[in-house]
């Protein structure tokens, strides 16, 4: 598949079969997510692969941590909230939760971030060119301190995204673009 199609194909898949993702496929992806641009060379991005029985092992930290974290009428309310979480988190066969690492400054952290989100994006695009629907999701469960220890996260390190990916079972719908014309300024100097 040429990198265009891929490009213009893509589009974010929020409901998915419960058939499995083989491992070789989300390998393939990882595989080339880190030849994405890196200022520096700090490959930055860590990736933590939460698929088969690891999704229950994660669903049921994040339903402890969200509940523990509650008080009083709070309860029922986080409750019903990691509820929902669990139903997400187990809604696709296979999860890549991305990180970006720290640097030394908050430049460096700053680009490691947009290099991270570089690497996430070439897993979508692989993911598509292999056949696998997907979408980038955000969270906050990914940011608590025990779902990042069951994650193996580096406690420095920034959540860029959660990239579940799995086979669709929905129609794909295609969102709209304002067209690039719209979002350029060409500066046609001595022209
Ligand atoms: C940083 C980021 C965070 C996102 N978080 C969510 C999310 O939490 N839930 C969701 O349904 N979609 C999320 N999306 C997907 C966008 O909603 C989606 O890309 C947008 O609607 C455009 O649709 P398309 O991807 O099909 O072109 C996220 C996308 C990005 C880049």
């Amino acid at each position: 598949m040429i990198i265009e199609e891929a490009i213009r194909n893509r589009a974010s898949i929020k409901v998915f079969s419960q058939e499995e993702v083989a491992a070789e496929l989300i390998k393939r992806c990882l595989d080339v997510a880190v030849w994405a641009p890196n200022h520096h060379l700090t490959e930055p991005w860590s990736f933590h692969v939460i698929m088969n029985d690891a999704r229950e092992m994660v669903a049921r930290m994040v339903e402890k941590e969200m509940v523990e974290r509650a008080t009083g009428l709070n309860v029922p309310v986080a409750q019903a909230k990691a509820f929902k979480e669990r139903q997400k988190l187990l809604s696709a066969p296979s999860i890549v939760a991305v990180y970006s690492a720290a640097g030394p400054d908050e430049k460096t952290t700053r680009e490691n971030f947009a290099a991270s989100s570089a690497a996430a994006q070439n897993i979508l695009l692989m993911a598509q060119s292999v056949g696998l629907a997907s979408i980038w999701r955000t969270s906050a469960i990914y940011e608590l301190p025990g779902v990042r220890r069951t994650l193996q996260v580096h406690p420095d390190a920034t959540f860029v995204g959660a990239l579940f990916l799995g086979h669709s079972a929905q129609r794909t719908v295609k969102r709209r673009r304002t067209p690039a014309s719209e979002k350029t300024v060409w500066l046609n100097l001595g022209v």
